[in-house]
């Protein structure tokens, strides 16, 4: 193989335990101070981000789940209007473009074939640019695309994408705070988020340091066949990307859901037999949250909590808390919360006897339609 597994099992595991280095390469010498480096997005990069007033992003699969986390960081972070579509859908809908607005593909390989049609076809329909979030610097889509910044995580050998995916949120967070520093936002504050932003390397370090426990977890999960996973705000396509990764490499059904509208169905099927996954940063929807999970646990659910050191939660009978090792802040929260459900997922996967590495029916790439 060209890329070593070395002691690990699987490459998925190493590739989980790469993220602290591959976020702080995608970050390594692109902020100084309290500024973002514009030059990282290209040549063309000081001539169009002063003309970006909104951004539409599109992306398949666990990319596009980093598109969703981007929406928060873009309106947050820069107050612009951002919205996130599966590129199989942009490429055929013939969209309405707004005036200033720019087309964002989000991929790890580049090749994915219904990104780079919906990249082509954009190129046609009047977008401010087009910009390009990827992986692999020789790829068709950066190469075809206006602006790119690079991921650095290096090759990903396991299909279910995982350093790729923490990256990509890297790369997001410094685009949100490049275009916010241009719109004149509040320049001590695009400092305090780009130090947010370094601290997340050493942040994640200390999160995998969870992994023993989380095996301990995953034996809950094993022999079901449903799950359920909960967030709110930007925590909400974690809870996405952890009901994919739990999909993906177990093959158990898992669906996520923004804990606010369980009332509005999936409480139906909350029993013991269902295990439901949430995620709970110590954020301004907490106390909304701890309502929507005491939901799940009157109708006998059992809850697995992720919780930010902060939040109050006590574990009791059927509800499991694992505490995080330090506050998490908002911008830092989807980088880190998603960690602990790789790590759940590759863990039930483990115990369910799957092919980690390889899943039945899927692909790295997937480069036909
Ligand atoms: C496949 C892979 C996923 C990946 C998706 C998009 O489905 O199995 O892990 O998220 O393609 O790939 P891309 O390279 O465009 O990010």
């Amino acid at each position: 193989d060209a890329v070593e597994r070395g002691d690990y099992a699987h490459y998925m595991l190493k590739e989980i335990y790469e993220q602290p280095r591959a976020i702080a390469d995608t970050l390594s010498e692109r902020i100084l101070g309290d500024h973002v480096l514009e030059a990282a997005f290209g040549p063309r990069a000081a001539e169009i981000l002063p003309q970006v007033d909104n951004v539409h992003i599109v992306a398949c699969g666990t990319s596009y789940h980093a598109g969703l986390v981007a929406r928060y960081y873009l309106e947050q972070g820069a107050r612009i209007p951002c919205t996130v579509e599966v590129a199989s859908e942009y490429r055929y809908r013939n969209p309405v473009v707004q005036p200033g607005t720019l087309f964002l593909a989000i991929s790890q390989s580049g090749e994915t074939a219904d990104t780079l049609a919906a990249l082509r076809e954009a190129r046609k329909i009047g977008y401010v640019a087009t910009a390009a979030i990827c992986n692999v610097a020789e790829s068709s889509l950066v190469r075809e695309a206006d602006l790119s910044l690079m991921t650095r995580a290096g090759p990903e050998v396991g299909v279910a994408s995982t350093k790729a995916f923490t990256t990509q949120l890297a790369a997001l967070g410094l685009l949100g705070l490049a275009i916010g520093q241009r719109r004149s936002v509040d320049r001590r504050l695009v400092g305090v988020y780009a130090r947010q932003m370094q601290r997340v390397p050493e942040m994640v370090q200390q999160t995998l340091k969870l992994d023993a426990q989380i095996r301990v977890w995953a034996r809950h999960f094993a022999d079901k066949h449903h799950a359920l996973f909960l967030g709110r705000g930007p925590t909400y396509p974690v809870a996405m990307e952890g009901a994919l990764k739990l999909k993906e490499i177990s093959y158990i059904h898992a669906e996520a859901y923004p804990a606010g509208e369980l009332k509005h169905g999936p409480l139906a099927l909350v029993d013991d037999d269902m295990p439901v996954i949430a995620v709970a940063p110590n954020d301004r929807l907490l106390e909304k949250l701890k309502s929507n999970l005491q939901e799940v646990r009157a109708r006998g659910g059992r809850l697995f909590v992720f919780a930010d050191p902060n939040t109050g939660f006590t574990p009791s009978d059927g509800v499991d808390i694992m505490t995080m090792p330090e506050h998490i802040e908002p911008l830092q929260a989807p980088l880190i919360y998603t960690v602990p459900l790789q790590l759940l997922a590759y863990h039930v996967a483990v115990l369910r006897g799957t092919d980690v590495d390889q899943p039945r029916n899927l692909a790295k790439s997937v480069t036909v339609e």
